[in-house]
């Protein structure tokens, strides 16, 4: 498995130079447990973020602070978590952001944890991971992949680390004495998922048609559709109080995420997510189209 992934790693993100690999029980215990096994003591994350970057650095008893995407204002951290395409936005970062991201790791000696779990899901921009950009010198760098959205496999719980090799290896001495081991029957699982890329190239084209289907809908009622150049979301708003526009879905039968559940700044749009059957986007199309602005 280790060797699947490390290949992958090669060939699809486009690591270099020296890195490991680590299999996780999913992506989120390690981006719940990454202060801990650091011992951060202060943890920079996005301020519109999937909320469990923020957690973990509660369960550290870290100081977490939001930031922007400009990491030559970032203050002095210990952990920097970026994530790229973004939950929930769908944004993509440059490279010119990641290269900065890196500088400001390397000037500070931060550890810093790229989550490129939506990477494969481009939409009308191509992500790329970190580990593209570090010219085979990975020291301190980490990018964290899941099956889960790759390739469907959340009930699995697969996930993995690529990255520093020495940071890894002190990473991997304290999970393995916690349990943390993925059992065989998922790591074949992941050999075979791993070893194709057909089925995530269909998966993108079903995301993707999606949300070509709702788009123009949820324009029609009013939304602004922001970011979501990628990923598995459609991030919008109607410039009012996400848990209105939640409630007017929620009259037509139709589910959304506030916004306001990934930080305060998201407080105005809502999350409208394709991972839903087609035949559920048709219903909500369906409903949506049969409803007066
Ligand atoms: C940005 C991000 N990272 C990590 C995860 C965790 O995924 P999993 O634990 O299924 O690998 C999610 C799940 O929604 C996510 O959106």
């Amino acid at each position: 498995m280790r060797e699947s992934i490390h290949t992958w790693a090669k060939n699809t993100l486009g690591a270099t130079g020296d890195f490991d690999v680590l299999p996780l029980i999913g992506s989120k215990e390690f981006v719940a447990w990454l202060p801990t096994f650091l011992e951060s003591r202060k943890v920079l994350f996005p301020e519109i973020a999937y909320p469990t970057y923020n957690v973990g650095a509660m369960m550290a008893k870290a100081i977490s602070i939001p930031v922007d995407f400009d990491a030559s204002q970032w203050p002095v951290a210990d952990l920097a978590w970026v994530n790229t395409p973004s939950n929930p936005t769908g944004r993509v970062h440059t490279r010119a952001e990641l290269l900065e991201a890196i500088s400001y790791s390397r000037k500070n000696k931060t550890v810093l944890a790229c989550d490129e779990c939506y990477l494969e899901f481009g939409y009308d921009k191509t992500p790329f991971s970190i580990l593209s950009l570090t010219e085979g010198n990975n020291q301190n760098i980490l990018a964290v992949h899941s099956l889960s959205k790759r390739s469907s496999l959340a009930g699995y719980r697969a996930g993995f680390v690529i990255g520093d090799s020495d940071l890894i290896a002190k990473i991997r001495e304290v999970r393995k004495h916690a349990g943390m081991m993925v059992a065989l029957p998922i790591q074949l699982a992941m050999i075979a998922a791993l070893s194709d890329s057909t089925h995530v190239q269909e998966q993108r084209d079903r995301y993707n048609a999606r949300r070509e289907a709702l788009t123009p809908a949820l324009i029609r009622h009013g939304f602004r559709i922001d970011e979501s150049h990628a990923g598995l979301y459609i991030w919008c708003t109607r410039d009012e109080d996400s848990w209105e526009s939640v409630d007017w879905l929620a009259n037509l039968g139709i589910l959304a995420t506030p916004g306001s559940f990934y930080g305060s700044s998201g407080a105005k749009h809502i999350r409208v997510a394709l991972t839903a059957t087609d035949a559920q986007i048709n219903q909500a199309l369906a409903r949506l189209n049969q409803t007066a602005s």
